[in-house]
């Protein structure tokens, strides 16, 4: 197939038996694996589903957890091995986190997320998308990545935690550096790399905490603040862990579904010239490009109990990974899954996840998803793919290194 990087996902557990695994296109080998085994598990033990319906089932059902600390065995380390610096982390991040810390945790901050909260932010994010589309008009193109993905949803979430914009391009590398940490096999190099960002991003915001407890503003992270403050409801770790997770979930995930999205429809120039002509299409259309080829990959759980699903018995402390953009595809829950069909109904994908951890910057990602996309394909009804891009060798969060177009 290709000489593409190798997983780092720990999904395939060094097995190539549905690979080699190609970052470029992964679906071959997730249609192969949900259609001869959809409960499969690898040989280093680790669950991997890709059916719709399993998935569902699994992220719904609280039974499984989402703290890796529960896997059973349990991953034990050196003294000094970097890797226990990244698990002593993720206890304190919400992702990771049960109830009912999660319960706490997550309701300190849901509030600036809901679609009412969010729908207050559409003239700003209106604005933005026009001066870089202005640019781009200027310059004759632009890399949607870069200059629309990126700097969107980074200027938008370091405006609402209250993030100083002028230090918003050193993140940029932190960012994806940190978000590797989310890649279960990863090698020395990457892992280092992302512990330093994890580092710096813990120590500017350390620096930003220390500025707003003396100047409050009136922004989330003086808001998380002076909840730290009031009591014991949020330690002054998860404040950084909280504002850490929300800052990069922020914009790396929302930069690849802009980029993807855009990406997919210059493939698909029937579905492109319909939105073009349709703004109606704006939300459905979003929709499509999460499902389609949506920024997360996969995710996990570990049953905390013995637990059935489709037959198969998951014994407690088992890791169950749920393959959802494998599930997105899947011919028995969407018609013609390949296609993207902009109009599609019933669109009931994973992109975002199910249950408790269910995406909170959802409402967001989507209003950000369809002002981007739908403003670059009506003001631009020529754009052009520039050079081929391809995709990052991450893997839990998928997106291209770079979309050169002309427009
Ligand atoms: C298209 C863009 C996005 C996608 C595809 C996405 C996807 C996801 C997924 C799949 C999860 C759950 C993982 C699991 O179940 O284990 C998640 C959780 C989360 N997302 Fe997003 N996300 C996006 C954008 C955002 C944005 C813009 C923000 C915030 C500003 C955000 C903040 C979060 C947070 C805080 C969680 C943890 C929720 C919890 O554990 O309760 N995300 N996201």
């Amino acid at each position: 197939m290709s000489d593409a990087p190798r997983d780092t996902s720990g999904v395939f557990g060094g097995s190539d038996e549905f690979g080699p695994y190609d970052w470029n296109d992964p679906w071959p080998t997730y249609d192969r694996l949900r259609k001869e085994t959809p409960v499969w598990r690898n040989p280093e033990g680790v669950w991997v589903l890709t059916r719709h319906v399993d998935c569902e089932a699994v992220l719904r059902d609280q039974r499984f957890s989402s703290n890796p600390r529960h896997a059973d065995p349990p991953r034990v380390y050196a003294e000094g091995d970097p890797r226990s610096l990244v698990e002593a982390e993720d206890q304190r991040t919400l992702l990771f986190m049960d109830p009912p810390d999660h319960t706490r945790l997550r309701k300190l901050v849901s509030k600036g997320f809901t679609p009412r909260t969010v729908e207050r932010l559409r003239p700003r994010i209106q604005q933005l998308v026009d001066g870089i589309l202005d640019d781009a008009a200027d310059a004759g193109g632009l890399d949607v990545v870069a200059d629309l993905g990126f700097e969107l949803p980074v200027t938008v979430i370091c405006e609402m935690l209250g993030v100083p914009l002028a230090d918003r391009d050193q993140f940029s590398g932190w960012s994806s550096d940190a978000s590797r940490l989310l890649d279960a096999d990863i090698d020395d190099e990457l892992l280092q790399r992302g512990l330093l960002a994890a580092f710096n991003f813990i120590r500017y915001f350390q620096e930003l905490f220390a500025e707003r407890r003396v100047r409050p503003a009136d922004d989330l992270v003086s808001a998380l603040i002076a909840v730290e403050e009031e009591g014991d409801r949020l330690s002054e770790e998860e404040l950084t862990s909280i504002v850490m997770l929300l800052f990069i979930a922020g914009h790396e995930t929302t930069m690849n579904l802009i980029g993807n999205g855009t990406y997919a429809l210059l493939r698909s120039p029937d579905q492109r010239a319909r939105w073009g002509h349709d703004p109606s299409l704006d939300v459905p259309g979003v929709e499509e490009l999460l499902r389609f080829d949506g920024p997360v990959h996969v995710t996990a759980r570990i049953a905390t109990e013995e637990l059935e699903v489709d037959g198969h018995r998951f014994a407690k402390g088992n890791t169950v990974v749920t393959l959802v953009s494998a599930a997105n595809r899947d011919p028995a829950r969407f018609a013609d899954p390949a296609h993207l069909d902009l109009s599609r109904s019933d669109n009931h994908h994973l992109a975002f996840s199910q249950g408790l951890h269910y995406c909170l910057g959802a409402a967001l990602a989507r209003l950000e998803g369809q002002i981007a996309v739908g403003s670059l394909i009506r003001r631009f009804p020529d754009l052009e793919l520039a050079s081929q891009p391809v995709y990052r060798d991450h893997f839990v969060l998928r997106g291209l290194t770079a979309l050169d177009v002309t427009v």
